[in-house]
């Protein structure tokens, strides 16, 4: 037998001693990291007491904690009290999830009205809101392309492509201006043709922070008019832009003007409830048949990839989405750290401006978690091999894990590389 690259000549005679044969694990190639976790989980291991980790899009408050929304911890300590079953919960997910989720996204007034045209399915996570969209969509148009922005959060990739369908990017960021690249977006997009998909990231554009104005945003929606193609929103970042109703306006304006609209939306970061695996996928088509269509499609999809959804973050956010108390704390809790991060925007260029007198306007004017710093991989991986910061090869930082303790440092690392 060949003994291939991956396995050592000893460990091919130790198994052929052993077992008389090679067993298949044995040829399975070792893959590298993820690109964002296994950074994150060098940085935990990395021993120097100063490093600083930029990596993850987790939000941090001011000593260096992730930490849990008040209105979650209410919500929570409620739920246990009343519960009554671990039973399976329905396979389209929680009804008062789903319909909180609905009104938090597409606004009440608009959900209300359409009711009927809108369907929605739980989903583990944004993650697993996007496979099942995009499951939806293969099901609908197998020859239909994806088109993502470039760059894109690295993680679309393999959840679209893995239903077999296609990607093409279309030009968004230019690293030249630090500003999104309309022209060539539009430029790019008009080949986009009824049958393929368009991915939008709804605000706080990952990675880059970059977002589309109104004007732009209505440019899009008029293109998916003209040219038939579906837009698809990845909304990961709702109330971390500039607010939880100014963050939807693209998404909004697509669902009003456009005949169909696949969101994939996520309360990881909003609600905190990363690790609860919370998401929905959201179908605004023109009539009930075609809503009844979508979620059975995607209710299948999540039967034969994982079965049903998991219920502890749905059941918090349904409480949190329907208590007048606890959806304002909720919401107080998400302006502040919003405020927060667009505050440490503001001080982070200062303080890059002033000590590289380079100009860093770009940090101020991006929106969310995100910002790429503009080094090179070799810059990126010398602050990391000599200070111990760590932000993605590409030098995508997350604005969120800076504080008043680490910003000189970091300030000072990358002025060292410039
Ligand atoms: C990120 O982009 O860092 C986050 O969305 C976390 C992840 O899963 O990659």
């Amino acid at each position: 037998m060949d003994i291939g690259t991956q396995m050592p000549a000893s460990a091919y005679f130790a198994a052929i001693y052993r077992f008389g044969f090679v067993a298949m694990f044995d040829h399975l190639p070792i893959l590298p990291p993820d690109s964002i976790l296994g950074l994150a989980a060098a940085c935990r291991a990395d021993t120097n007491p100063d490093k600083v980790d930029l990596t993850i899009g987790i939000y941090m408050d001011e000593t260096g904690a992730c930490p849990v929304f008040q209105a979650v911890k209410d919500a929570q300590r409620a739920m246990i009290d009343e519960e009554v079953t671990k039973a399976y919960i329905a396979p389209q997910g929680d009804d008062g999830f789903l319909t909180g989720m609905m009104g938090l996204v597409l606004g009440q007034e608009r959900f209300q009205t359409r009711a009927a045209e809108v369907a929605a399915v739980q989903a583990p996570g944004g993650c697993g809101a996007v496979r099942l969209g995009a499951e939806v969509l293969k099901a609908a148009a197998p020859a239909g392309k994806v088109w993502v922005s470039r760059p894109t959060w690295p993680v679309h990739v393999p959840l679209i492509t893995s239903t077999g369908l296609e990607l093409s990017e279309y030009r968004y960021y230019e690293p030249a201006t630090h500003g999104v690249d309309f022209d060539g977006m539009v430029a790019d997009l008009q080949q986009a043709k009824q049958g393929d998909i368009v991915l939008l990231h709804g605000c706080c554009h990952n990675p880059s922070g970059a977002d589309l104005s109104v004007d732009q945003w209505d440019v899009v929606a008029e293109m998916a008019v003209t040219q038939g193609f579906t837009p698809m929103v990845d909304l990961a970042y709702q109330g971390f832009g500039e607010g939880l109703d100014v963050d939807v306006y693209g998404l909004r304006t697509l669902v009003d003007k456009t005949p169909e609209v696949v969101i994939a939306a996520s309360l990881s970061k909003n609600m905190g409830l990363y690790r609860e695996r919370t998401g929905i996928a959201i179908f605004t088509g023109p009539d009930a048949r075609t809503a009844e269509a979508t979620a059975s499609q995607a209710k299948a999809a999540a039967r034969r990839i994982y079965s049903m959804p998991p219920a502890h973050g749905a059941l918090i956010a349904a409480k949190i989405l329907a208590d007048q108390t606890l959806r304002q704390s909720w919401a107080n809790e998400l302006e502040q750290m919003c405020e927060r991060i667009n505050s440490l925007r503001v001080d982070f260029r200062d303080r890059l401006e002033s000590t590289t007198g380079r100009d860093f306007g770009f940090i101020a004017r991006e929106k969310g978690m995100f910002s790429f710093l503009g080094l090179t991989e070799e810059q990126a991986l010398a602050v990391r091999e000599d200070r111990s910061l760590y932000m993605l090869n590409s030098s995508r930082i997350n604005i969120a894990s800076l504080n008043q303790q680490n910003m000189d440092q970091v300030v000072e690392a990358v002025a060292s590389v410039l």
